[in-house]
């Protein structure tokens, strides 16, 4: 089940971020790819003030995972720097499997640690602050949202 959603600016980008955290629950895993650049974690710091999250939300490029404390717990990791096998010694199904939400910068990288189920989203420029975000839900609990997303106009 995949479907696009279609941001004609930043505050389009937004609004998909609220309306997921919005569902957040203990375990969602959201799997971010996309152009450089292109607003992975412009969307999570949208997602994180979703939840709740106080805290100025920054890149995680560098620091690789970072927790922050909303209504649950938000993980968020860009694993761009790292190989395969650097992230598996991280032991991430300790984040995934938690009681929190993980979000996943340049997941694709990664895509043999990721858990069976997830919200895969893939941000493409469009051009200007325009942005077209491919949504495809993998499992039973994702698919859903992604109904509940088209019918809200993404197509
Ligand atoms: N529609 C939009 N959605 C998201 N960000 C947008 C949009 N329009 C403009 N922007 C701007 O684009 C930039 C996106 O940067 P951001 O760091 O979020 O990208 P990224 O995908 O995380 O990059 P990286 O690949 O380096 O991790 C921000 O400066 C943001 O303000
Ligand atoms: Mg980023």
């Amino acid at each position: 089940m995949a479907i696009e959603w279609t941001a004609n600016d930043e505050s389009g980008t937004v609004r998909l971020a609220e309306t997921l955290a919005g569902w957040a629950a203990p375990g969602t895993v959201l799997a971010l790819d996309g152009d450089l650049g292109a607003g992975k974690t412009r969307f999570s710091q949208a997602y994180a003030r979703g939840i709740g999250v106080k805290d100025v939300v920054n890149s995680p490029t560098f620091t690789i995972i970072k927790e922050y404390q909303g209504a649950l717990p938000l993980y968020h990791m860009d694993v761009y720097r790292l190989s395969e096998p650097e992230a598996d010694e991280l032991g991430l199904d300790e984040y995934f499997f938690g009681d929190g939400v993980t979000i996943v910068e340049w997941a694709s990288l990664i895509e043999a640690l990721l858990p069976p189920e997830r919200l895969e989203m893939y941000i493409a420029h469009l051009g200007g602050d325009a942005r077209r975000i491919a949504i495809k839900g993998i499992g039973p609990r994702y698919a859903a949202w992604v109904r509940d997303l088209q019918r809200m106009g993404a197509r």
